[in-house]
């Protein structure tokens, strides 16, 4: 059997960067608080539970050091942790922070702002604080209608359309076209804030499914970005399996198929992707 592995399955920068200056942070603190899940990942989480981490959904029950993860937080947050005198280690994600500049930005200008995600994501409820009130958040396709009608009906005159960083390319671009056929181009300015790293994920997911007999996506089933690969490997490849380890593959599913491809989402160990690499091994 050949077994193809995605050259950017798991792990983006964001979510290095964020791992492992929190571990560096375990080492030499006594008390480190991660506001929220540091990735939408178990098997991560459990590791830094072991080395002290606690964590915490209200900013509130901090008593030391308060990690940000790279999804980034609302700026309310940022006000409460300065009013509690909170020493925050950010590890926002630069890009998230980018987003959250042109969102500001363009809220000063009185600019109603469309963000293409999902509205309970972490990142979105961030960039929603600095949209102000005039916004509206379009999780799929069928939402354009009613995102017009909020803009037709808000005191704006321009509108802009941001996305969160791990949306889907294809259904970004599908939501565009049906803008552009509702409202006039000269009110509308689109910045495609989808991070490189999606886009390049999302691509390479599309380019192994074509190819393989059966498709093996690598993550949490609560990771935004690892479900979005289930869905587009789907869309080209008709056996295709969503697992977080190694003890979720069932080997049987895999009987008589030649070629196997292998996706992870941005949240996903690189161990993970391995355990399940050599397990495949072991029966080829
Ligand atoms: Fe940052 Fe892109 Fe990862 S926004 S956290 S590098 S998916």
């Amino acid at each position: 059997m050949e077994i193809i592995v995605g050259k950017t399955a798991g792990f983006c920068f964001g979510v290095e960067n964020a791992v492992t200056k929190t571990e560096k942070q375990l080492q030499e603190e006594k008390e480190v608080y991660c506001l929220g899940e540091l990735v939408h990942n178990t098997q991560v989480t459990d590791s830094l539970v072991k080395m002290g981490a606690k964590f915490i959904d209200n900013i509130e029950d901090a008593k030391g050091k308060v990690i940000i993860r790279a999804h980034g937080i609302p700026k309310e947050t940022y006000s409460k942790a300065e009013k509690l005198n909170l020493n925050l280690v950010d590890l926002t994600c630069p890009k998230v922070l980018h987003i959250h500049k042109i969102a500001s930005e363009y809220e000063s200008k009185g600019y109603f702002i469309i963000i293409t995600g999902k509205a309970s994501h972490p990142e979105t409820i961030g960039t929603v604080s600095y949209c102000g009130d005039n916004y509206y958040i379009i999780e799929k396709e069928e939402d354009v209608e009613d995102a017009i009608e909020k803009y037709n009906n808000s005191k704006c005159t321009r509108l802009l359309v941001i996305s969160q960083t791990t949306y889907s390319m294809d259904k970004f671009e599908h939501i565009i076209e049906k803008l552009k056929n509702k409202i006039n181009e000269e009110e509308i300015e689109i910045k495609n804030t989808i991070c490189s790293a999606t886009k390049e994920r999302q691509e390479e997911t599309k380019e192994i499914a074509k190819q393989v007999q059966i498709m093996i996506i690598v993550g949490s089933k609560h990771s935004s970005n690892s479900s979005k690969l289930y869905e587009i490997a789907s869309k080209y490849c008709k056996d295709v399996i969503f697992i977080e380890t190694e003890t979720d593959l069932d080997l049987n599913i895999l009987k008589n198929k030649k070629t196997v491809g292998i996706m992870a989402g941005a949240s996903t160990p690189k161990n993970s992707i391995q355990k399940i690499i050599e397990k495949l091994q072991k029966v080829c």
